[in-house]
């Protein structure tokens, strides 16, 4: 796999939702080579604080090179990242990891959880390539509340994707978590693809396992390097032993994980 290293201009930023961020850079290279469920490490400044990287997904990958990333500000790093207004420079390294295996023939289900939207944009959008529209396959999101779901929803109802909504507080579609939404449409679903919070993505996974229907997982983890050096984002898996998230994943068939309680 090749990843670049891209010195990128921010072209926009957009605020959706008090502390959630959408940035558009130009990064041609990464933009060229990324698969849906690849990750950058960012450079979030040019100070030595924070001095290391921070991982985010590839969210969109636009036809002029341009690259989304949609985040939400939980500490240092991020906040600096929500500062950078057009025209400031940002430093990628990308795109880094496994992504999702792309399933052959039968539908899929989409499944996202607050920040883990941003990987699965880029995969539907993919899905979508050489077909006229999405057919069978749906999208199922949650979020904490309406601000955070209107803008998401709309751009996958835009690609033509069925949805199926959920939020915390109930003031967007069902009022409960997401995975709730599930029962209704595993039966009909070959793969699922979820990204999400660790809860979220572990009872989406068992639902799957008990339903026999294939699922995809991507995993979040601390990462300090993001290239398979420190191995500081190892993970037990199933089958006894360790994978790296940044090199081995992020994405993992949900039965590879050793699922904690
Ligand atoms: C492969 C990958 C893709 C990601 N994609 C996205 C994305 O598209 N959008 C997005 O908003 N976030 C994403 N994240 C999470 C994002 O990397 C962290 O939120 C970010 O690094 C936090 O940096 P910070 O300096 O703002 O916060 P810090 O000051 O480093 O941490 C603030 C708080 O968040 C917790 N935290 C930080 N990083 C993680 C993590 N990786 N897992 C669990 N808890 C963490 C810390 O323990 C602490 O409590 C991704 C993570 C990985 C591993
Ligand atoms: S983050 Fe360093 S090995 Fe994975």
């Amino acid at each position: 796999m090749t990843e670049f290293q891209e010195k990128s201009t921010v072209t926009a930023r957009e605020s959706l939702a008090g502390d959630v961020f959408r940035l558009t850079v130009q990064a041609p290279r990464i933009a060229a080579a990324a698969q849906p469920g690849q990750f950058v490490m960012v450079r979030v400044g040019d100070t030595l604080d924070p001095l290391l990287r921070r991982p985010l997904s590839i969210h969109q990958v636009l036809p002029d090179g341009g690259l989304r990333l949609l985040f939400k500000v939980v500490g240092k790093g991020t906040g600096l990242l929500a500062e950078l207004g057009p025209g400031r420079k940002i430093d990628l390294i990308g795109p880094l990891g496994r992504g999702f295996s792309l399933a052959p023939a039968g539908s899929a289900c989409l499944i996202g959880g607050g920040m883990g939207m941003a990987p699965l944009y880029f995969l539907a959008q993919r899905l979508l390539r050489g077909k006229p529209g999405p057919g069978h396959d749906q999208v199922l999101l949650g979020a904490r509340n309406r601000a955070e779901l209107s803008l998401p929803a709309a751009e996958f109802s835009g690609l033509g994707y069925p949805l199926h909504l959920a939020t915390d507080d109930g003031s967007l579609g069902h009022h409960g978590f997401v995975p709730e939404l599930l029962d209704d449409v595993l039966p009909s679903v070959r793969q699922v693809y979820v990204c999400g919070p660790y809860p979220m993505m572990r009872m989406v996974a068992l639902k799957c396992r008990t339903a026999g229907v294939a699922c995809q997982v991507s995993l979040e983890t601390h990462m300090a390097c993001g290239l398979g050096v420190c191995l500081g984002c190892a993970v037990t898996v199933a089958a006894g032993g360790y994978k790296h998230v940044c090199k081995d994943g992020p994405v993992f068939a949900a039965d590879e994980v050793l699922w904690k309680m």
